[in-house]
């Protein structure tokens, strides 16, 4: 992977407790960078409305600036503030911040016409995302912070999403002020994305609430069709190849081939070669606990290539509803073949 040139700094490591969360809070209001753990993924953090931060989290990244940063809030009151309230959707999008904010949902809305967040944060959009993430930790972090956080998922472009602050320290210790340590994420996959900048709702990545969840509140919800090879996808992050582990992927596997590490869920078992690695993402068949598990179990096969020879990660068929949805999107983009 090209390594653009970042300056090497010192990362500090932070507990989650008093001091911990003070501390990755100032060093956040002096323009910093900082990554921290959400109920969905870790986020690389930095203040929105500084053009140099955000240029410094694209860099860090390695992420190209035509891919928009979703902004971070205390309060649904602080991210609408940033919002056109006479768009279309705008009463729609309070209503599901009311239902599920604090929680992994991500709203895309028109920005207001003086919104203090800078420009290269949204890759130049007319649009905003907005996010009011869940965990003591976090929410503490954002308010004392009190200003728009900018915050991807804390891995190197293109790679699979943290969900430990060991694996934020894996790409980008040297990189970054700091990374506070809230332990391991519990949802484990990212925040949905929902863009209600038009008329209608648009499902643009399946995440932490569910697709039922939010049609529950809003009735029927298009779902956009950015995996399909012919369909020109909405921003860069949402490009088929992303979320890629080292090795190949392949899908539903019901036969194993020598030297496949399988990637299985419930009482599921293949045909053909023993598994070269078993990893079972949930032995109960719990798809919760398959999510909150998936990024780490996709490191840890990486991880055990060399030692076990390993060739390709075999993936088992998986539940298609529910948290399903966000479980099968994440594998089919670390399926997809990759930029060269
Ligand atoms: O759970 C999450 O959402 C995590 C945690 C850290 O909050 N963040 C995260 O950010 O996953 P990131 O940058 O890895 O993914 C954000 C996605 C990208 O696909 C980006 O293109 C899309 O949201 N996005 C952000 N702003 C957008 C906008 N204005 N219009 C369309 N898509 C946007
Ligand atoms: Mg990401």
């Amino acid at each position: 992977m090209p390594m653009p040139h970042a300056p090497s700094r010192t990362t500090e490591r932070l507990d989650h407790d008093y001091d911990g969360i003070r501390r990755a809070a100032r060093l956040l209001q002096q323009g910093g960078l900082v990554a921290f753990g959400t109920e969905t993924v870790y986020g690389l953090g930095g203040l929105a409305t500084s053009p140099h931060t955000v240029e410094r989290i694209f860099q860090a990244k390695g992420r190209p600036s035509s891919n928009p940063l979703i902004c971070h809030f205390a309060t649904a009151d602080a991210a609408f503030a940033e919002i056109d309230e006479t768009a279309p959707l705008y009463e729609m999008a309070r209503s599901l911040a009311k239902a599920f904010w604090p929680g992994p949902l991500t709203l895309i809305l028109p920005r207001h016409a003086e919104s203090r967040i800078c420009p290269a944060a949204t890759a130049g959009l007319k649009t905003l995302a907005i996010r009011v993430p869940k965990g003591r930790a976090v929410e503490e972090l954002l308010q004392h912070v009190g200003q728009p956080i900018a915050a991807p998922s804390a891995n190197r472009s293109g790679r699979v999403s943290p969900s430990q602050a060991s694996h934020v320290l894996e790409e980008l210790d040297g990189r970054i002020d700091a990374v506070l340590d809230t332990g391991p994420c519990a949802v484990g996959v990212e925040s949905t994305v929902l863009d209600l900048t038009g008329t209608q709702p648009i499902l643009r990545r399946p995440g932490g609430i569910t697709l039922e969840a939010l049609e529950g509140l809003c009735g029927p919800i298009n779902v956009a069709d950015h995996m399909s090879a012919h369909s020109q996808p909405n921003a860069p992050g949402q490009a088929a190849s992303h979320y890629a582990p080292s090795l190949p992927v392949r899908l539903n596997a019901t036969h194993l081939s020598p030297g496949e590490a399988f990637l299985t869920f419930g009482d599921y078992i293949a045909e053909g070669a023993a598994p070269a690695l078993n990893v079972n993402l949930s032995l109960e068949g719990n798809v919760e606990e398959a999510a909150h598990r998936l990024f780490a179990a996709l490191r840890q096969i990486d991880r055990s290539a060399a030692r076990h020879n390993l060739t390709a990660i075999a993936v088992a068929p998986l539940p298609h509803d529910g948290l399903g949805r966000a479980l099968q999107d994440r594998l089919k983009r670390a399926a997809a073949p990759r930029p060269a």
